[in-house]
């Protein structure tokens, strides 16, 4: 082992406290088995990935950890403490992990290391410390498991917000739609039914043509006309009933409403009655009633089905699930797309303010995950003030960053809590009410995801979550 570098004696290793408990003769062991290496100042003494064949003292110098995010080097850590180890820390799991580096050390000063080969300190750990051995596996396996499970559980949390949000929000279109139809069923066949009388001869067929192009006009009127407001819409169906009733047409209070929504008054109807004489008035009027009736429940179906695929659209935006996971997008698509999911879970009493900034460049993303940091901010600003306040999203820029600023008028975040809330499972909330997850989810998803920020400013009435973004680099570039 000699030819690797120098020995490191048996007292010098002694003082590390990884090995301070060790017998004579296991140190000794492990002097004969390491040897001393150097690292210049910006050398790696191991990198990510590589198998890993050597576990790491630091001896003295100064270090860095770091891990590759997406492409790009991430430090984790850095010290100068004398003892700090890394490497081959998982040398004693054998084949049941694949043994490579899990992450890269940097030597930042000129550095050297007590170096011991992967299978010594895997041996040393196994014989001189069973029991330890036996608790590090569970500890392991235990950490693993936790990973899967709050994994599967972010995915849950972002899928439950859609789908719950969805199905709200889907459901009023649809059951308009639905109830739309069947009452256009009911008017077509009433439809049916006076041609027939006509058919019959009970109604003067020489009339069709005139009734024909009346009703031509009276669908373009529906089309046309804009809902008048309650009390304006009373008072004209209140003057038409009487004008109605004035002509001894039948019910007349109940064909009104209908007519008023279509846009008709009485010098239409008077223009109508020209038309067809006296004598067929209501015959006439009952017919144009059907057609603007059936004219307007259609509008209201096209409505509903436009308001279903608009959601179904802003549901796929907002999961992104037919898109590249990472592109670049405008944050103002991904925070519409959000509201619309969230917009359920909004009390009447919040009001809510959008400030954008449309003049912002793109931003290179992976937008389903910036929506469920979204989703998580807005769902504990939500929280946070209850039935009544303000729900401020405003967005920015700050040099080369977009910013994404969440406000709330809720109480406030506690200057005791503050310190605790990105940490994962840490709430507030009654036991079952949060997991504590949303902040930590969306901390690793802007910082370790999309080397972003978020900040925190809060005060009693005024608490903001700001996110901040690198700009695509396009856009940088563009100087834009
Ligand atoms: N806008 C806010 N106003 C006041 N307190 C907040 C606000 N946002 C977060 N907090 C505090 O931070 C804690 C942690 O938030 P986090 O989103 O991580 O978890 P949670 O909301 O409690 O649960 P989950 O998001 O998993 O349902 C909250 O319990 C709350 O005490
Ligand atoms: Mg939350």
């Amino acid at each position: 082992m000699t030819d690797h570098g120098p020995r490191l004696d048996v007292a010098e290793l002694r003082t590390l406290f990884l090995f301070e408990s060790l017998d004579a003769g296991q140190l000794a062991w492990l002097a004969e088995h390491g040897w001393v290496e150097h690292h210049a100042a910006g050398e790696f003494a191991y990198v990510e990935g590589e198998p890993a064949s050597c576990f790491f003292v630091l001896l003295h110098g100064s270090v860095a950890l770091s891990t590759r995010v997406q492409g790009d080097e991430v430090e984790i850590n850095r010290t100068e403490q004398r003892g700090a180890y890394g490497g081959a820390t998982h040398a004693y799991l054998g084949d049941r992990i694949p043994q490579v580096y899990r992450n890269s050390m940097r030597a930042l000063t000129d550095a050297e290391f007590f170096v011991l080969p992967a299978e010594t300190i895997a041996h040393a750990v196994r014989s001189w410390f069973p029991m330890a051995m036996h608790l590090l596996e569970g500890l392991f396996v235990g950490m693993r498991n936790t990973q899967t499970v709050v994994g599967e559980r972010e995915r849950l949390l972002a899928l439950g917000a859609l789908s719950a949000g969805l199905t709200h929000e889907l459901n009023n279109p649809a059951a308009a739609a639905v109830r739309a139809t069947s009452v256009l069923r009911d008017r077509v066949a009433g439809m049916r039914h006076k041609l027939a009388m006509i058919a019959d001869g009970r109604l003067d067929g020489r009339q069709l043509p005139t009734l024909v192009a009346l009703q031509e006009d009276a669908v373009k009127r529906a089309a046309d006309a804009t809902p008048l407001a309650p009390l304006a819409a009373s008072d004209a169906e209140d003057e038409l009933a009487d004008w109605l009733d004035e002509r001894g047409v039948v019910a007349g209070w109940d064909l009104a409403p209908t007519l008023v929504a279509g846009g008709a008054d009485p010098e239409w109807l008077a223009r109508v009655e020209a038309v067809v004489g006296t004598g067929y008035l209501e015959t006439a009027v009952r017919w144009l009633t059907y057609t603007i009736d059936t004219e307007l429940l259609m509008r209201e179906i096209d409505e509903a089905v436009g308001r279903i695929s608009g959601l179904v659209g802003a549901a796929k935006q907002y999961s992104q699930l037919d898109r590249a996971p990472y592109q670049v997008v405008d944050v103002h698509e991904l925070l519409d797309a959000t509201l619309v999911m969230v917009k359920a879970k909004i009390p009447a009493g919040v009001r809510v303010v959008k400030e954008y900034d449309r003049s912002l460049p793109p931003i290179a993303a992976y937008a389903a995950e910036l929506n469920q940091v979204w989703t998580n901010l807005i769902d504990n600003a939500l929280g946070a003030m209850g039935a009544t306040g303000t729900l401020a999203i405003r967005t920015g820029r700050d040099g080369n960053q977009v910013t994404v600023a969440i406000s709330d008028t809720g109480p406030g975040i506690p200057a005791e809590v503050r310190p605790r809330i990105f940490e994962p499972f840490f709430t507030t909330k009654p036991v079952g009410e949060g997991t504590g997850l949303g902040l930590d989810i969306s901390y690793r998803i802007v910082v370790n995801k999309h080397h972003g920020d978020i900040r925190v400013d809060s005060r009693p009435g005024a608490t903001t979550f700001r996110v901040l973004l690198p700009v695509a680099p396009e856009s940088v570039r563009a100087g834009s």
